[in-house]
Formats: structure tokens, C-alpha cells, sequence
């Protein structure tokens, strides 16, 4: 693996990656969250990685363990995963494959908030969570050459993730169907388009790693 190392065609290159959920505390022992298993995001990582890469890794809370290879920056909230990927910058490429909360709550509490008593449900004020993606996709100093974010949609797909690669101005966009029916949350495989300047392109239906270890080729082609 040294050798392959050497002489990836990712060698030198810095990319970073976000992946995971965030944590938003509602109190000591509550908080909001995504479902998201980090497992597309660990698996670009380590395939970044085996192209030669050197890799951040900024991870939220995530169900399965990083790849081996990368430079682990475990964070839990959304304003600290924005906080480590602009202390990891500058970098050639950043992929944006967390489902960050998209709400955190305007005051968390200091002490664990309890039932009234009564019956009286409490009432959550929320904020709106930093975007991270689109924040480092509209930098004017040191933006990433190559910006990727992902889109999970349940509807509309193609649509949805056209306007939302427009909307945060980044260079890709990985869209893909999460609708129950698909069984995509939480499993293996995953059937993603790409969509780029040139448009959609539809990928067949392969397994995560697989997508990680084109996506990943896709890079490295890029940057060269
Ligand atoms: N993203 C981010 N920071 C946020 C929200 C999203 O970096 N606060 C990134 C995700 O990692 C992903 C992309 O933006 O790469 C799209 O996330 P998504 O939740 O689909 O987009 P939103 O703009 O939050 O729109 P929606 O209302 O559909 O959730
Ligand atoms: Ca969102």
C-alpha cells in the first residue's frame, strides 16, 4: 500500500470531507438529529484515501468507525463542523456528505428540561443551523477548486438537487432518492446521479463503496 500511496493520482492533494449527523443539544441528556449512519461519507474518505489523498475527516456523531487513512475531526454540532472544515481549509476539493440538522435550538437548556407535571408540553424555539456547504461554496478568498455536495430528496429528485447545486453554488452536486420505499437509508447500496455543469448522469444502482470508489475517480480526474 506504500507504493499505491506514492504514487496515487491523488498524491498531494488535501480533501476535505464532511460526514455523519450532527447533534443539536435540546438539554443535557436530549438532542435533534438526521438520521444518517455515515457510511457513504466514511467510504468516499477511505476511497480519497487510497487514491493517495490526504483526507480531513469531519465527523459527526456517525454509526460506523472512520476509514483508516484519514485525519479524524470528530465534532457534534453543526457550528463545529462549519468551525473544523474552515480550520482544515485551504483544501483542492471538499465533499459535503453530512446530513447536518438544519435547526439547532436558539437557547439550549443548561438543565434537563421536565415534564410539567400537568400536561403542559413544552415549547422549542429553534435557529437556523449555518449552511456549510454553501459557505464554502461562495467563499471569496481560497474556495476549493472543486465543491460537492449531496442531496437527499424523496421527491423530485433530479429537479430538487439541479436547484440546490445552484442555489449553494457548488461545482457538483451527488443527488440521490431517499424515499422509504427505496430502503436506501440505513443500507448498502445507493443509486445516485451526478449533476454538473453538463447536467444529470444517471449512475446504475451499486453498492455504497463502489459509488465512493468512482466518485472518488471522478476527483482525482478532475484535479489532474
Ligand atoms: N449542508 C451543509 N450544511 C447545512 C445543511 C446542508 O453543509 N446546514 C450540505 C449537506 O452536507 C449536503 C447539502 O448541503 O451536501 C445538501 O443538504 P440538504 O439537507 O439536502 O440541503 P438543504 O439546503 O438543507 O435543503 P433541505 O431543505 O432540502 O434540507
Ligand atoms: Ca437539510
Amino acid at each position: 500500500t506504500a507504493d499505491l500511496l506514492a504514487s496515487g493520482p491523488l498524491r498531494g492533494r488535501h480533501v476535505i470531507v464532511t460526514s455523519g449527523p450532527t447533534h443539536e443539544p435540546i438539554d443535557p441528556v436530549r438532542y435533534i438529529a438526521n438520521r444518517s449512519s455515515g457510511a457513504q461519507g466514511t467510504a468516499l474518505a477511505g476511497a480519497l484515501a487510497a487514491l493517495g489523498a490526504r483526507v480531513s475527516f469531519v465527523t459527526g456523531p456517525a454509526s460506523v468507525p472512520p476509514p483508516p487513512g484519514v485525519d479524524v475531526i470528530a465534532v457534534e454540532t453543526a457550528c463545529e463542523m462549519l468551525a473544523a472544515v474552515q480550520g482544515a481549509l485551504p483544501a483542492d476539493a471538499a465533499v459535503f456528505a453530512a446530513a447536518v440538522a438544519d435547526w439547532r435550538m436558539a437557547e439550549a437548556r443548561a438543565q434537563k428540561l421536565k415534564k410539567a407535571g400537568n400536561g403542559a408540553l413544552p415549547v422549542l424555539q429553534f435557529a437556523e443551523n449555518p449552511d456549510i456547504l454553501a459557505t464554502v461554496a461562495q467563499m471569496d478568498h481560497g474556495r476549493p477548486p472543486l465543491v460537492i455536495g449531496f442531496a437527499a430528496e424523496t421527491e423530485n429528485v433530479i429537479a430538487h438537487a439541479t436547484a440546490k447545486r445552484a442555489r449553494k453554488g457548488c461545482d457538483w452536486i451527488v443527488a440521490n432518492d431517499v424515499s422509504p420505499a427505496t430502503g436506501i437509508m440505513g443500507g448498502s447500496d445507493n443509486t445516485v446521479t451526478l449533476i454538473s455543469d453538463t447536467g444529470p448522469e444517471p449512475w446504475p444502482s451499486l453498492s455504497k463503496t463502489e459509488v465512493a470508489r468512482r466518485l472518488a475517480a471522478r476527483i482525482a480526474e478532475a484535479l489532474a
